[in-house]
């Protein structure tokens, strides 16, 4: 059986004054169902890993000619604009940092995820407008039905990024890369939008990608880590085993970081 995801010798090179290669010969492979978590400090490339892989990257980025991404038997590189328009957020969604830029400032919460069921085929709006508010239920967005019809900057932190959430299962995804879901957020919020996304991927068998610099919330959500150093991934491993007997001296340096932060 070949992988949902399968990315070789992946390459992005940054132009900004100068060429920097934020990813470099990078192989990824995630299953159907899998929980998977990229780890790295800040500016190891795994934000350019994710946009690379939905085809988002800026335009002063490219991705090197050797580079192949196969998404469920279709060459992603390959797809034109439209083919990618329709396969993102449908087959393979992605959930952001920052909500509040994510988001449309001025639409109200339950209209922007009933847009993306419209924008992929639904023609009727009650319908779209049933399944986001069924689907904003799901991800335990409270005091509903006011929040559905709040704008953005009406709903905390942790309600908007359930919000984001919604947007990206809405439509059921085989894949969702969650990059840094939850580092704006206070501590037992990011627990629990943790937890909802492990939730939702048992309950979906969704794919999740968790991007993240944090080490200590891989733990308790990802079967599989792969760690992140200048470009390239130098350890690909089960969680338990990572932090039982890291391999590589940067994942030992992001374990004995966590262990750390928790004698504090
Ligand atoms: N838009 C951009 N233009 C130029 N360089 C960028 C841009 N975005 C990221 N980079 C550079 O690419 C490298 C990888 O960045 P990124 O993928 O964002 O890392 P991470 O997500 O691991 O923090 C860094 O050196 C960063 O400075
Ligand atoms: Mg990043």
């Amino acid at each position: 059986m070949s992988a949902l995801l399968e990315v070789e010798t992946l390459d992005v090179t940054y132009r900004r004054g100068g060429e920097r290669r934020a990813v470099d010969r990078t192989t990824v492979s995630i299953d159907a169902g899998e929980t998977v978590a990229l780890v790295g400090e800040s500016g190891s490339g795994k934000t350019a890993i994710a946009l690379a892989l939905l085809r988002l990257l800026p335009s002063n980025a490219r991705i090197g000619p050797s580079s192949h991404v196969r998404f469920d038997g279709a060459d992603l590189l390959a797809l034109d604009a439209g083919a990618m328009r329709a396969l993102r957020g449908r087959r393979i969604a992605m959930v952001f940092q920052e909500p509040a830029t994510a988001l449309n400032p001025r639409m109200r919460v339950a209209e922007q995820v009933a847009e993306v069921a419209l924008a992929h085929g639904e023609r009727s709006a009650a319908t779209a407008r049933a399944r986001a508010l069924a689907m904003l239920d799901q991800v335990g967005l409270d005091d509903l039905p006011r929040t559905a019809r709040a704008y953005p900057h009406e709903l905390s932190g942790g309600q908007r990024q359930r919000a984001m959430i919604a947007m990206a299962l809405l439509l059921d995804p085989a894949l969702v890369i969650a990059d840094e879901p939850t580092s704006a957020l206070d501590v037992t919020v990011q627990a629990q939008v943790l937890e909802l996304l492990r939730e939702r991927q048992r309950a979906s068998g969704m794919a999740l990608l968790l991007v993240t610099h944090d080490l200590a919330i891989v733990a308790g959500t990802c079967g599989r880590t792969m760690v992140m150093h200048d470009g390239r991934i130098v350890e690909d491993a089960p969680t338990a085993r990572l932090f039982a007997a890291p391999a590589d001296p940067h994942s030992a340096a992001l374990v004995r970081a966590v262990a750390r932060s928790e004698r504090a």
